[in-house]
């Protein structure tokens, strides 16, 4: 990573050093294998804007300052694409994923996408949320370890096939879980990913290779999509989920989308959609016992009401609840970079001179950690969102602008709903009480082992854990 802040300082970013084109390889595998040290020594060297190169990616600009990533947010967005700058998900989303396109065809696909994750279409998915959290969490046994982040994920898996799939309990419903699954766990470790950011890696050696076992995961889940496009395509009426929504839409020319198109836009809501919020739920998880005040205190809030049968509404307006979820996500976002924005002419962007084709990303983690903003930012203190507001250029989880997350209020719906309903259904112990550092998992970052826990309440049916003899 090259960040020469006094390099910038001559107006004139083309006039930077070439200073790591021998050690791209070396900087990448530091990026990937130990990305926080890197972003932070190098904030602590260059500040809160600096050049950053590494793999095949152009040189990128990563700002961590509320006031570049305002102008960048509210700048014309015809002036950036960021599709072209996300082509590292392309095997796993296709190239027709809203996340990957750009210009029109981008804001018509963000148009047809975003009703189904807002206001009352959403809130229907209420009750569909804490069934799902029942069923997955009736699985667990007093007294026996289990990890969070694999129960979250079953959790928003199941969400996400029913909700935006509409798909019903059965043989398929079962064999995509299983394959989705088993191929995300192909970059479940931090030197896997390198498969994704090296195109040269990315070759089919036979069954066996990492590579070669991706793409035969693919090819089985593929399969398992296209069979319930065809079927549905067959039935007369349309359901409430988002598949139906989409293969009722028709393009200005009166077209519907073709089955790749279906395919890639259903990927991405599996592949953007529930791997995230399961990360996040699983650090909220951690957060509320590792710091045994913030328990307490959200006990309290959510004992206030009668969780099973208060409106889903309501329960996702506790202020409590709402800062603990949103201190989650700041202090261990699972994404720290929204994506880049690609100028697409020569720019003059914070007093610099940019060129064209420059990348510049906000780096959620710096920006998230800024002293100035949030004092004591290692710490995990709920309190900060309920005496400040913060701006969107400060705490941005979700990015902004125009490419803001559209998952953003299902996904906040979803975490406060399976939390309220766990803590006031279980009492649950942290079983490694110690500070946890992210690690990559995939292109998120997750807690490393998926954080231990197990429960010595369950409070309903009021079994208790035995002492052991
Ligand atoms: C806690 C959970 C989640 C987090 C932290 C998260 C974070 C993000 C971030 C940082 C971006 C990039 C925004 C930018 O560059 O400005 C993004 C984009 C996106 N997210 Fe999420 N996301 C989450 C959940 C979801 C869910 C549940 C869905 C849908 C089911 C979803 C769908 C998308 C899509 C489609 C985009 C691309 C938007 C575009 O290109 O215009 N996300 N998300």
């Amino acid at each position: 990573m090259i960040s020469l802040k006094e390099n910038l300082s001559d107006q004139n970013v083309n006039k930077l050093p070439d200073g790591n084109r021998r050690n791209d390889w070396l900087q990448t595998i530091k990026v990937i294998l130990q990305p926080i040290e890197m972003l932070e020594e190098t904030q602590q060297r260059y500040g809160d804007i600096f050049t950053s190169r590494f793999a095949s990616f152009p040189t990128q600009i990563l700002i961590s300052n509320p006031q570049a990533i305002q102008a960048l947010f509210t700048a014309d967005s015809q002036l950036f694409d960021s599709g072209s700058g996300n082509q590292i998900v392309q095997p796993l989303v296709g190239a027709n994923s809203v996340i990957l396109l750009d210009g029109d065809r981008h804001l018509q696909q963000r148009k047809l996408l975003m009703p189904t994750f807002h206001g009352e279409r959403m809130r229907a998915y209420g009750e569909l949320i804490r069934e799902i959290t029942l069923q997955v969490t009736s699985q667990w046994s007093i007294g026996k370890p289990f990890i969070a982040r694999a129960s979250m994920q079953d959790i928003s898996l199941q969400v996400i096939l029913r909700a935006v799939f509409g798909l019903k309990s059965g043989e398929r419903y079962q064999q995509i879980k299983q394959v989705l699954t088993e191929m995300l766990d192909t970059f479940n470790t931090p030197l896997s990913v390198i498969f994704l950011f090296f195109k040269s890696l990315q070759r089919d050696l036979g069954a066996w290779s990492p590579w070669g076992k991706f793409i035969r995961r693919r090819q089985q889940l593929d399969e398992l999509i296209y069979q319930e496009i065809r079927e549905r395509r067959h039935q007369t009426e349309y359901g409430e989920d988002i598949l139906s929504l989409l293969m009722s839409a028709r393009d200005e020319q009166g077209q519907p989308m073709s089955d790749v198109e279906l395919r890639d836009e259903l990927m991405t809501m599996l592949f953007a959609g529930h791997e995230t919020t399961a990360i996040s739920l699983a650090w909220a998880l951690y957060w509320i016992h590792y710091v045994p005040e913030v328990r307490e205190k959200l006990l309290l809030e959510l004992n206030s009401l009668d969780i099973a049968h208060t409106d889903p509404a309501t329960i996702t307006q506790l202020p409590y609840l709402n800062a603990v979820c949103s201190e989650t996500l700041r202090i261990t976002p699972v994404t720290f970079f929204s994506f880049p924005r690609i100028l697409k002419a020569p720019m003059k962007f914070m007093g610099y001179d940019l060129p064209k084709g420059m990348m510049i990303s906000p780096c959620i983690y710096l920006t998230h950690h800024r002293p100035d903003i949030y004092p004591e930012p290692q710490r995990f203190q709920p309190e900060r969102f309920l005496e400040r507001q913060f701006s969107p250029y400060e705490f941005l989880p979700f990015g902004g602008g125009n490419r803001r997350c559209l998952g953003m209020a299902f996904a906040l719906f979803e975490m406060k709903l399976v939390l309220a309903t766990i803590l006031s259904q279980y009492s649950l112990e942290l079983l490694d009480k110690v500070p946890l550092k992210p690690v990559r998992r995939g292109i998120v970052f997750a807690p490393p082992g998926g954080v231990r826990l197990k429960v010595k309440q369950d409070i309903a049916s009021n079994r208790v854990e035995r002492p052991t003899a």
